[in-house]
């Protein structure tokens, strides 16, 4: 179990020597001599708890409180105080501190208050973790697909999880690689540890480089203070490297280093960190091509395509769209309070049917827009939008149609005959030769049976047209 750190923010020097010498022994300590100066030290590393009086120069302990508690995952704070002013503990405790101390500081009780507190830090990162794992937003769970391809997917991802292995995702956008990466970094032995992820295609190169090194003070202009860098923070964790390929040939270089010695320099640094991180990239262009025009380094590529999972486009897993359709309806229903249960068959037909350029993330969209604009409990044609409607060639158009039916008469002997030559066209391709075959009748039957539910589709939705497009491609 590593040490824990605790940060001394006192103005005083006598106090902080003192507590730095009874504590040094059994933890690692940081002391600061002004609240301004342990704000950015709180950004920088990792503290477990903060040891501060309360009466400071300049901002006070109370505010110091108040700002840390503001943070993300604030640790532990015990309060400091020379005046024996129970109004002003009272006040720190409510504004979140964990206790308070009197000064001048009896060392047994600090000592006992401490391993409380460590304990109580240490239950809270333990429920966090819990907590994770129990709503499952980031595990395989989260990953819907029954298709073929999905379930090698998972079969991968499995494989891989428990590994060390640099990981490259590749897939067009929107098809689920962030989701994969969560996925694979709660598999793993490293779920504890953080999942840092950069997406390297909305920082310029400078800012890119600090972001993932980190920076020395005074490294560039406007680098005022130290900063820790994305592979420090990931340090015991997974570092996710998103859209790969647009980072640039100088950061390329150093990024080979790292991943070939785990360890690196901040910028304008001389010290030599190591890092312990286990790296997933991932990329929507083809980086196999872009090495081969030299736009990428071949060794990096090399380097970081140790496994490589691809993560197949919606319209080549159309087995997985009613699933999808189903998954976010409901998460979208839920969410808006709305009670919309389904989709209706033509309707999800047309879902099926639609390319989906923008994969899962446009799908969702779409479900999300559709259920929060339904007036009713389940989603039909009207509620497409229109872009989805157009995307539908025409052959396709008469046969959702066709099975949209005209109401009424559904459990019929005629509903099943018309649903099965509906399924046959689908399956051949709007090709009514093959259709034919497939269900044992003639073609000329074919085109009878047709025309008559045509008729009374027509009869029964004036407005429909059901031209004659289509007629057999043969
Ligand atoms: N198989 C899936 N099951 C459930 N939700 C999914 C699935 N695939 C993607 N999503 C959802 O679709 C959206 C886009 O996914 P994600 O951000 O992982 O895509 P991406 O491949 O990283 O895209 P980009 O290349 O644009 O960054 C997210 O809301 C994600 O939760
Ligand atoms: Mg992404």
């Amino acid at each position: 179990m590593s040490r824990q750190t605790i940060l001394i923010v006192d103005d005083d020097r006598n106090t902080r020597e003192g507590l730095r010498r009874a504590l040094q022994p059994l933890y690692d300590i940081v002391l600061v001599d002004s609240a301004e100066r342990a704000l950015p030290t709180l950004d920088e590393r990792h503290v477990d708890v903060v040891l501060s009086d309360i009466r400071m120069a300049g901002m006070d302990g109370l505010t110091l409180l108040q700002r840390i508690m503001a943070r993300s995952h604030p640790p532990i704070v015990i309060m400091l105080t020379a005046y024996g002013n129970v109004e002003t503990a009272v006040e720190a405790m409510k504004r979140g501190a964990y206790d308070f101390l009197m000064k001048p500081v009896n060392l047994d009780h600090l000592d006992m208050l401490l391993k409380r507190a460590v304990r109580a830090s240490e239950v809270e990162t333990e429920n966090l973790r819990l907590r994770e794992q129990l709503d499952n937003r980031f595990g395989l769970e989260a990953i819907i697909g029954h298709s073929s391809a999905m379930k090698e997917v998972f079969e991968m991802i499995k494989q891989a999880a428990p590994t060390q292995a640099t990981i490259l995702l590749q897939g067009e956008s929107g098809t689920g690689k962030e989701l994969v990466a969560h996925a694979i970094h709660q598999l793993s032995p490293r779920s504890k540890g953080p999942f840092v992820a950069v997406h390297s295609a909305a920082l310029s190169p400078t800012l890119l480089e600090s972001e993932l090194f980190g920076h020395e003070k005074g490294a560039f202009t406007g680098a005022t203070e130290r900063r820790r860098g994305r592979f420090e923070i990931a340090d015991g964790g997974t570092l996710f490297l998103d859209e790969i390929s647009e980072i640039q040939p100088a950061i390329q270089v150093k990024l080979l280093r790292v991943l070939e010695e785990r360890r690196f320099e901040r910028v304008g640094g001389q010290e030599t960190l190591d890092v312990d991180i286990r790296l997933i990239a991932a990329t929507n262009t083809d980086l196999r091509k872009m090495v081969e025009e030299g736009r990428f380094r071949n060794d990096l590529f090399f380097r970081l395509d140790v496994v490589s999972i691809t993560l197949p486009p919606l319209r080549d897993r159309t087995d997985d769209i009613p699933l999808l359709c189903n998954h976010f309806l409901k998460e979208f229903s839920q969410r808006n309070n709305k009670p919309v249960e389904d989709i209706s068959s033509d309707t999800m037909a047309a879902l099926c049917a639609y390319s989906w350029p923008g994969n899962v993330r446009e799908l969702r969209n779409v479900i999300e827009r559709m259920v929060v604009l339904t007036h009713g409990s389940r989603l039909t044609v009207r509620d497409l939008p229109q872009g989805i409607r157009a995307a539908i060639p025409d052959e396709k158009r008469n046969l959702w149609r066709m099975d949209a039916g005209g109401g009424g008469a559904t459990g019929s002997i005629e509903e099943a005959e018309r649903s099965m030559i509906y399924a046959a066209l689908k399956k051949n391709k709007g090709n009514r030769s093959r259709a034919a075959v497939q269900l044992g009748i003639s073609r000329r039957t074919l085109q009878r049976k047709l025309k008559e539910y045509r008729l009374k589709e027509a009869a029964a939705d004036p407005l429909t047209s059901l031209g004659a497009s289509s007629d057999a491609k043969q």
